[in-house]
């Protein structure tokens, strides 16, 4: 039987990958190892939480000795790790956090799958979740492919490409079974309204500013955090030891269109009149270091595992903004103590 810990599973995808997980393979136990940051939270996995297959274990990556617990406790037989800070402005203000959780708990968590499968590598898969972010900036043309040198630019994106690199450095050197994806950016249910999509959606509903960094013109290759639960459950059953695959969703988007899409739809599902929502429009200074375009090319995993994105932006887009619209309790909880000092940081001059 699969003993399978899922690092990080109450964030945002990596409840996704949760609630797949405890869903379509009962016969894997699924261990759930989060430390409930800010970012992390329970109430993501209310529908799986009594499921006979699941168990959730409060951790900290950084931490051996309760790593260590509960691989002992559990007979972890693989490893799936999402767990990380994953927002890059926070990383512009608190660098080291993003080196200790993403850094020294990825080598923390890899020293624990040496020392616990060791004699048995063939058996065990160390699966790391990661992002595109780690081969830095595209201009006007091209795509990143699993050959892109990386060249990474935040914090966030240095702590990431380092963490690649430190699986790749434990599967070489000591030959433990790892597979590496990186990722375009996720939207969807239970997204944390620091990042864009969420953070309009919360703004609009609240008639706040849209503070759009620079010239609005930044490019992102958006995906259904679903579509990204699908691949990472393929990668993990289907995927070549030691490989990287990319997976995106082929669907680029200029910062300043996709507000302008959300202030349609939500004017629209609101019942406020066209334009509302375009005049809360605010141009705010520009992210630091900001990279102007991502965009993947997630040919290697649609030739060689056969997926392909299953639902299209128009669908998830729409049944993104109609889950915050009925779920506007979540929003509030998770918009109120901490996150709400960070927000009156970050966007002061709005
Ligand atoms: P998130 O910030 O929503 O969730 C991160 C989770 O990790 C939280 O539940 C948090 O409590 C937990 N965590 C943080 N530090 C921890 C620690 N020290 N010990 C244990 N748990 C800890 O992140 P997300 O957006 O769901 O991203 C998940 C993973 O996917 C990350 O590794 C990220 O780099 C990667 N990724 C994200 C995207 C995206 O668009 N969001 C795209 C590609 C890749
Ligand atoms: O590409 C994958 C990455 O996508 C993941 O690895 C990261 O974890 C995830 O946070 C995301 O990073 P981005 O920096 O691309 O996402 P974010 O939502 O922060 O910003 C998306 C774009 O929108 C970016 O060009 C910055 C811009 N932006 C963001 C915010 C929060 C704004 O214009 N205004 C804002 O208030």
């Amino acid at each position: 039987m699969k003993k399978i810990l899922i690092t990080g599973g109450a964030g945002f995808i990596g409840s996704c990958v949760v609630r797949r997980f405890v869903n379509n393979h009962p016969d894997y136990l699924i261990v759930n190892l989060d430390a409930l940051t800010y970012a992390g939270n329970l109430q993501n996995l209310k529908d799986v939480e009594n499921a006979p297959n699941y168990q959730f274990e409060k951790a900290d990556i950084r931490n051996r000795d309760e790593v260590n617990a509960i691989f002992d406790k559990y007979g972890i037989t693989d490893v799936i790790h999402l767990a990380a800070e994953s927002h890059v402005d926070r990383s512009i203000t608190n660098p080291l956090d993003f080196v200790l959780t993403n850094v020294i708990g990825t080598v923390t968590l890899l020293e624990a799958a040496k020392e616990k499968w060791k004699g048995h590598y063939a058996d065990h898969l160390f699966y790391h979740v990661s992002t595109d972010e780690v081969y830095g900036a595209l201009g006007a043309e091209g795509l990143f492919t699993e050959e892109t040198r990386y060249d990474p630019h935040s914090p966030y994106s240095a702590s990431k490409a380092s963490s690649d690199h430190f699986v790749r450095a434990y599967h070489d050197t000591y030959g433990i079974k790892t597979v590496i994806s990186n990722c375009s950016n996720n939207y969807g249910p239970y997204h944390f309204p620091e990042k864009l999509i969420p953070l309009m959606i919360n703004n609009i509903i609240n008639n706040k500013p849209l503070p759009v960094y620079g010239d609005g013109n930044y490019t992102r290759d958006w995906l259904y955090v679903k579509d990204h639960a699908i691949a990472i459950d393929l990668v993990f059953h289907e995927g070549k030891t030691g490989d990287t695959y990319n997976i995106g969703g082929f669907n680029e988007w200029k910062n300043i269109d996709l507000v302008q899409l959300l202030c349609k739809q939500m004017d629209e599902k609101l019942g406020r009149e066209p334009g509302t929502s375009n005049q809360l429009i605010t141009y705010v200074k520009d992210r630091p270091g900001h990279d102007r375009r991502y965009a993947i090319d997630a040919g290697k995993i649609n030739r060689e595992l056969g997926w392909a994105p299953s639902v299209t932006f128009e669908q998830g887009l729409s049944e993104t903004i109609d889950w915050f619209l009925a779920n506007e309790a979540w929003l509030n909880d998770v918009t109120s103590g901490n996150y709400a000092t960070y927000y009156d940081t970050q966007y002061a001059s709005i």
